[in-house]
Parts: C-alpha cells; structure tokens; sequence
C-alpha cells in the first residue's frame, strides 16, 4: 500500500474507533443478514467479539506501514480461525459487511478512494490469515 492509501485507512479508522462498539454491532447485524449460516461460527459473546475485532483491526491500522512486524500475529490469527471452522470463501462476505459498516459510519467521508484503500489493506490481510489456514 502506498502512503496515501495508509493515511486514508488510517483516518478513516480513527472517525469509527470513536464509536466502535455500535460499529462492530452494525457490522455483525450486516454480515448474518448477508450470511445467515456464519452466525453458528461464532460461539462466544458478541461484544467481547466485537471488541476483540476492532482491536485487531486498530493494530494492523496501526501497523500498515511495516507489516512484517504483525504477519506472524495476523498468520496466527489465520490459523485460529481454521479452528474456528472459517472457510476462504467465508473472507468474501466479511469484507462485504466491512466496507458497508464503513460506508454507513463515515458517510460522504468514505471516499471511493479511501473505500480502495480499505479493500486493499482487506485483502491483504485476509491473504496472510487464508495462508496460515491453508497450512
Ligand atoms: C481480516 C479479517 C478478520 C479479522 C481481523 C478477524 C479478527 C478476529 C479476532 C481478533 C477474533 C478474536 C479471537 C482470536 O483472536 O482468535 C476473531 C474471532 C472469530 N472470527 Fe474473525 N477475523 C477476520 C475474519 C473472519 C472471517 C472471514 C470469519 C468468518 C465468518 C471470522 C469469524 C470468526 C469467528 C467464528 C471467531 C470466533 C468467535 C468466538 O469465539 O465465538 N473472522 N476474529
């Protein structure tokens, strides 16, 4: 990623943090109205989950500009999600509810180009966590 789209990911991150157990609230409503069968995946309390999510997701924002330093973490995370029975195609419908809990936080503030940037730091996260689960 270049610097402009880390700089769009990481503003655009910091307007959600803020609000970020309503976020991972509407980003949970959105993936099981999206993927209905996902939600027997997840067995634990939601809000610790969200919680959870959104502190992963504020460490690889964080850290976008030296990935090399979280791919061991966010492998591992790949591997526990095996555990959990997450599937690739499952990557799909995440990234889906991701970028519309964006869209709905942000507003106009969610540009096409910071939604760009969001779909690449996306994708290169869940590449290094579908490796790890291919393992
Ligand atoms: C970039 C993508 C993703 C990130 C950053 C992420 C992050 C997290 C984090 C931080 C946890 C907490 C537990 C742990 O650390 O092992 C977790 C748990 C979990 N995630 Fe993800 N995840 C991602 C993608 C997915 C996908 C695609 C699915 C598919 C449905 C999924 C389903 C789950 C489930 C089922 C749990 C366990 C919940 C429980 O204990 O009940 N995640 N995720």
């Amino acid at each position: 990623m270049d610097a402009q789209q880390i700089a769009l990911v990481r503003a655009s991150f910091a307007q959600v943090a803020p609000m970020s157990r309503q976020a991972a609230s509407l980003f949970y409503d959105r993936l099981f109205e999206i993927a209905p069968p996902l939600q027997g995946l997840f067995r634990g309390d939601m809000t610790a989950q969200g919680a959870k999510l959104m502190a992963m997701l504020g460490t690889a924002v964080a850290n976008l500009d030296r990935l090399d330093t979280i791919v061991p973490a966010v492998r591992a995370l790949g591997a526990r999600h095996a555990g959990y029975g997450v599937t690739p195609a499952d990557y799909a419908p995440v990234a889906e509810a991701l970028l519309w809990t964006l869209a709905h936080a942000l507003g106009e503030a969610f540009t096409a180009e910071t939604r760009a940037a969001w779909v690449e730091a996306y994708t290169i996260l869940a590449g290094q966590m579908q490796e790890a689960e291919a393992a």
